[in-house]
């Protein structure tokens, strides 16, 4: 497929012709931009893995219009989740699957990740059709996930059929995960919804953040969310020259470095702002002629970890090379 053949729009029949014919395409959540097909279809959810370069361990998350769709896919539905899908759409569920979602979804194991994305151009797609739909991260395995339909077209561009352009992602990180195969639901991964937000609903969770994110083990550290130019946290190594330093900041810009160079995330300290601009200001960052991008510390708290957790991972790159 050339360049030229990848179309970008609000048609969300056009959207369902692609998904019908197992075709891949390019869908708004709240969140960040989704790479969706048919889940219930192993043909078209394979070309997902092609298209991204992801390894076939790395499970998908399936995507639903409402918690009684969930019902259907998944064996069991515990309170917290209805307690939890009433407030917030910024969060997937680990639950266990039905045989009807195909192994290759869920990388063989039998739990499936689960979401009700915000965003109304999606939720009516889904309504209108008569499956779920799988759907990572819409960005090549390892790099910056989208927030605009232009990060889509940037790095998938020829490769995909149809990107439904749903504006800018309003949350901007991916959703949070968790896990109810625990006696106390698990957070594995931090994301759009608050481990505060979500404690006030249901009550005590744990967090284990996956392996991925571990710093015990750099082997598996070094390929999310990470621009091709090497990030680092706080401290930039004395080699580069001001002038070659790009800024991740949260209020204020750093003093020296050229201000074209530098993204502040949120002059107000807001962390949902912050978090809504990250992942844009890294794409912009990686197109420019710098050779390092510093980001800061954000404040530990709301949504800051998960910008810390995205920014951390993202900056493991330098120390393979
Ligand atoms: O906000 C989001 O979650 C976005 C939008 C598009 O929904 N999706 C997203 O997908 O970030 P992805 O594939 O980039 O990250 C999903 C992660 C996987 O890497 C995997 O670690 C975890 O979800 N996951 C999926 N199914 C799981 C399962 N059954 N058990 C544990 N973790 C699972
Ligand atoms: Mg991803």
């Amino acid at each position: 497929m050339d360049r030229q053949k990848t179309l970008l729009g609000k048609d969300i029949e056009l959207a369902i012709q692609f998904l019908r014919r197992n075709e891949l395409v390019a869908i708004p959540t709240e969140t960040v931009y989704g790479l969706a097909a048919n889940a219930l279809n192993p043909e078209a959810v394979v070309k997902i893995f092609e298209v991204k370069q992801r390894p076939f361990f790395d499970p998908l998350i399936v995507h639903v219009h409402s918690t009684e769709e969930i019902q259907k896919y998944v064996s069991y539905v515990p309170m917290a989740v209805y307690e939890l899908a009433k407030h917030f759409s910024a969060i997937t569920y680990v639950l266990p699957k039905k045989e009807l979602i195909p192994d290759i979804v869920t990388s063989g194991h039998n739990t499936v990740g689960i979401r009700i994305p915000g965003h109304a151009l999606t939720l009516e797609l889904l309504r209108r059709l008569d499956f779920p739909l799988a759907a990572p991260s819409a960005n090549p395995f390892g790099y910056v996930s989208p927030t605009t339909a232009q990060h889509v077209l940037d790095s998938l561009g020829g490769k995909i059929p149809y990107i439904l352009d749903g504006g800018v992602c309003s949350v901007g990180v991916e959703s949070t995960i968790i896990s109810f195969e625990t006696e106390i639901p698990t957070i594995l991964r931090l994301g759009g919804t608050t481990v505060e937000t979500i404690e006030e609903i249901i009550g005590k969770v744990d967090i284990h953040v996956q392996s991925k994110s571990n710093p015990e083990s750099p082997g598996l550290l070094d390929t999310h969310y990470a621009p091709h130019i090497p990030l680092y946290i706080e401290k930039c190594p004395p080699e580069y020259s001001h002038d070659e330093i790009g800024i991740i900041a949260f209020q204020q810009y750093h003093e020296n470095i050229p201000v074209y160079q530098q993204f502040v995330l949120s002059p107000t300290g807001d962390l949902s702002e912050a978090a809504k601009n990250l992942f844009h200001a890294l794409r912009s960052l990686d197109n420019m002629p710098i050779k390092a991008i510093v980001a800061e510390v954000f404040p530990d708290e709301g949504l800051g970890k998960a910008i810390n957790d995205r920014l951390r991972r993202a900056s493991v790159k330098r120390a393979r090379k």
